[in-house]
């Protein structure tokens, strides 16, 4: 292993220019300061808040069940032993943003990279590039689920084989990763009526604003989930969603994944792509978005 190293985007003119790194680090654990600390308990107390009946019912329980606290940044070696006897997933600390490859063959090997350093208090409510908060309180819960579980390491082995098709596959693939992982809403509901949304995606549970504006805002679309056409659309990387597709179950997204993508992809390749905020005729709509507050362009 490596020392870490605080490794940091740009802002640029040309806009996010994102630093990647294969390193894999010990947690420099001792070098938190009392603000890395405090910035850590500020955002872990807001969001167990506001989460309790936003966020899906398996995330709540996971996020007991790790013994994640407050009163300090939880240390990668005291949640491993948890997380592995639970699902066979290990963390690994990383300086940040990974090659694509190498992110896939961590998944793939059930190695959750997460980023060692924690945001500024300045940076409480938004930052352009993954921190330990997002990884760890975003990402790491749902990995106790064994289906969840399951579906990420084998995300990893579809972006290692997508990695070897090409580009354009790679273009498809992350947009799942995207609308399921980072962004995705699950149906859910007392006493197993599952008429209520709930969030499971993680670019959404470790952000305040998200947590709220994607269940609770007349603006996005709330779609029902269809493999195909998540991997024709495009996303925004700099303001909240256009559009959440939502999930019956994690067994019906581990199904609904299952197949090989290579015709898929081969399919697709032919298709134009849907901008982010479009409603097509054949979506299952729990909500058309009002599309209040969106900018035009900028889908990526
Ligand atoms: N079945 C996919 C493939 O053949 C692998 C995969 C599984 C991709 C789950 C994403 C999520 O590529
Ligand atoms: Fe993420």
């Amino acid at each position: 292993m490596e020392s870490p190293v605080r490794v940091e985007s740009q802002l640029t003119d040309k806009g996010y220019v994102p630093v990647y790194t294969t390193a894999v680090v010990e947690q420099p654990w001792d070098s938190y300061t009392d603000t890395d600390h405090a910035v850590w308990a500020q955002l872990f107390e807001r969001q167990k808040r506001i989460l309790p009946g936003l966020a899906c019912d398996e995330f709540i329980a996971a996020l007991d069940a790790m013994e994640m606290t407050p009163d300090r940044i939880p240390k990668f070696a005291d949640l491993n032993p948890i997380l592995h006897a639970a699902t066979g997933w290990e963390l690994i600390g990383v300086e940040g943003l990974l090659p694509e490859l190498t992110f896939f063959e961590h998944l793939a090997q059930r190695r959750f990279p997460v980023t060692w350093w924690i945001r500024k208090p300045e940076q409480m409510d938004y930052l352009a590039e993954p921190d330990l908060f997002h990884d760890l309180f975003g990402h790491v819960p749902l990995l106790m689920n064994p289906v969840f579980a399951d579906y990420m390491a084998a995300y990893g082995r579809g972006g290692v084989k997508a990695h070897g098709i090409g580009t354009d596959a790679l273009v498809n693939l992350t947009r799942l990763y995207w609308y399921t992982v980072e962004f995705g809403l699950i149906r859910q509901g007392k006493s197993g009526q599952k008429d209520d949304l709930r969030i499971y995606g993680s670019g959404i549970v470790s952000s305040k604003g998200e947590s709220i504006h994607c269940l609770h805002s007349d603006a996005p679309n709330r779609i029902g989930f269809d493999l195909e056409r998540i991997m024709r659309t495009r996303y925004r990387i700099d303001t909240y969603q256009k559009t959440y597709f939502v999930i019956d179950s994690f067994e019906q997204l581990m199904d609904a994944t299952g197949p090989d993508f290579a015709p898929i992809y081969g399919r697709l390749a032919t298709q134009e792509s849907i901008p982010a905020g479009d409603v097509l005729e054949t979506d299952a709509v729990y909500h058309r978005g009002t599309g209040e507050g969106w900018l035009a362009d900028g889908d990526v």
